[in-house]
């Protein structure tokens, strides 16, 4: 059984976004991982995407000296983010998918169709010591060809649920819960260890933080926004209580 309280992994990938708006080296993504760190974050997570929109490999290059908590390094299956996870070893390397004209990770890594496709980045990068995770959607089958292909971690996509609490959709948020505890369910049943991720925020992080098979929640987006108005270090430890608190009720 996971840990007491989830981990919180604190993807810094936003902060990338508004430095490069400048194309300057202000706001430092490495900076904020170090801030993340000192207000209790289990792990900081990153995307290194083909467009290079936020983060890039310098940012991973400078993270893996400057901080010491685990790095979690999002991928596509490419040839490109494999040569650069195994260069730079990071802790875990979760498979997304990805699209140039997606404005973020809009579903998760279709195992049952991809299966061919991502079985050969599973082997390289266990083969490697790097705990491979897959970003999937929380349903059966993904759940089923994730174990398949020998994922010793899946991230289940809390993105459909997140939307639900935001636009006030009671019973649809129910539903896509739901999903996300089955998902969680019946991956832990089949070793697997269960993290889960997107779209986040104050409102919805209880009920997820609550599926006790969650090991680690990837938060970003709305972390980033809130350090706005409250500094990223409040709102770490805020995000760090709510979870503590839906765990132990
Ligand atoms: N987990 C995965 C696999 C993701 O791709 C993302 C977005 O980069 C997140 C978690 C974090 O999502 P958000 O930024 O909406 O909190």
């Amino acid at each position: 059984m996971p840990a007491a309280i989830p981990r919180l992994g604190v993807n810094i990938d936003h902060v990338a976004t508004i430095r490069n708006a400048r194309g300057g080296a202000h706001p430092d993504p490495v900076r904020a991982a170090q801030a993340a760190a000192e207000a209790g974050a289990d792990g900081i997570t990153l995307h290194v995407r083909e467009d290079r929109r936020h983060v890039r490999e310098e940012d991973l290059a400078r993270l893996s000296t400057s901080v010491t908590l685990p790095i979690n390094l999002e991928m596509a299956c490419t040839p490109e983010m494999l040569a650069m996870a195994l260069a730079a070893h990071p802790n875990a390397c979760c498979l997304v998918p990805e699209r140039r004209e997606e404005r973020t990770t809009e579903g998760g890594l279709d195992v049952a169709r991809g299966h061919n496709e991502v079985a050969p980045y599973v082997t390289r990068l266990r083969d490697a010591g790097i705990r491979v995770s897959l970003f999937i959607d929380p349903h059966p089958v993904q759940i089923a060809v994730a174990h398949a292909l020998g994922a010793p971690v899946v991230e289940l996509h809390t993105g459909a649920y997140c939307a639900a609490v935001t636009s006030g959709d009671i019973m649809r948020a129910e539903t896509e819960l739901d999903a996300i505890r089955a998902a969680a369910a019946a991956g832990a049943a089949l070793g697997i260890e269960i993290h889960a991720g997107h779209g986040i925020t104050f409102d919805s992080v209880g009920p997820v933080a609550a599926v006790r098979e969650i090991a680690e929640l990837n938060i970003g987006h709305f972390l980033i926004g809130e350090a706005i108005f409250t500094g990223l270090d409040a709102a770490v430890r805020r995000m760090r209580a709510l979870m503590a608190e839906a765990r132990t009720r």
